[in-house]
């Protein structure tokens, strides 16, 4: 049997060093044999140390997406590439948006990818919710409203381009599949306070291009379970989009990281 531990959105650049250490030993008291991340782990300018002393802290094999806050105070390009370095000098971590399809089980694969808040679900221009995001992340503040549109959806298309990459061929290899994301892929999966997100907010919660190419795959392989696991919006909630489909948004609230599932496979 594979043990798994699931947690998203742990934000650990806004935990004291001991709430840190609490965090590591519940995984090492779990006795897991992989733990996987949604994102969310600390900010740019100090994801690399945080993310190194969870890894040598746990010393399993640790399969992780980056959220929308680990971009904050840098670039998307710039901290995708520093998550490949830390996975070149880390043999036990696997950045999911830069990787194959990883076998978990003889019969469970795994494959994932960041995803990105693409403004398509709700109605983004009229929305008058101002991310943090669109200030805090190069390539978004550089942008007006419209035009950071357009860089939201590229980014959207870019987490879909990815699965449509992985996600076949795992359905085809496994018998069940789970896909870790950070955003939302579907206004269904998008949960706040138990209530579905509006138009308002919608927008800035959601991913539809992955949404769409999730859908998309896994009508091609009935026979096959997928399970989706995502966080960002903090609020816990299941949807069942399709006979195969299953998404589990799991909450998480600040300096309080911890284990939001157990999978046993
Ligand atoms: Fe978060
Ligand atoms: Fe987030």
């Amino acid at each position: 049997m594979t043990k798994i531990g699931w947690a998203t959105d742990i934000h650990l650049s806004v935990c004291d060093d001991k709430t840190r250490q609490r965090f590591y030993q519940e995984i090492c008291d779990a006795r897991l044999d992989q733990l996987w991340l949604g994102g969310d782990i600390g900010e740019a300018d100090n994801i690399e140390a945080l993310l190194i002393e969870l890894l040598e802290a746990v010393e399993i094999p640790t399969f992780f997406v980056l959220g929308n806050h680990d971009f904050y105070f840098g670039s998307i390009t710039n901290v995708r590439a520093l998550a490949d370095r830390i996975c070149k000098q880390h043999q036990s971590a696997v950045y999911l948006s830069h990787a194959r399809v990883q076998e978990v089980t003889p019969q469970v694969g795994l494959v994932g990818h960041d995803g990105w808040s693409d403004g398509r679900i709700g109605n983004y221009e009229t929305s008058m919710v101002m991310m943090h995001d669109y200030r805090h992340i190069q390539e978004l503040a550089e942008y007006g409203k419209l035009e950071r549109w357009e860089m939201m959806k590229e980014q959207g298309d870019v987490a879909a381009r990815h699965l449509y990459d992985v996600l076949p061929e795992a359905m085809q290899r496994f018998k069940e599949v789970f896909l870790v994301t950070h955003v939302p892929p579907q206004r269904e999966a998008c949960w706040y306070d138990g209530q579905i997100a509006d138009d308002e907010w919608a927008p800035h919660f959601t991913c539809k291009a992955v949404g769409d190419a999730i859908l998309d795959i896994a009508s091609q392989y009935g026979d096959t379970h997928l399970t989706v696991l995502c966080g960002h919006t903090h609020s816990p909630g299941t949807c069942h989009p399709s006979p195969n489909v299953t998404i589990h948004t799991d909450g998480a609230e600040y300096e309080n990281p911890r284990l939001a599932r157990i999978i046993n496979r």
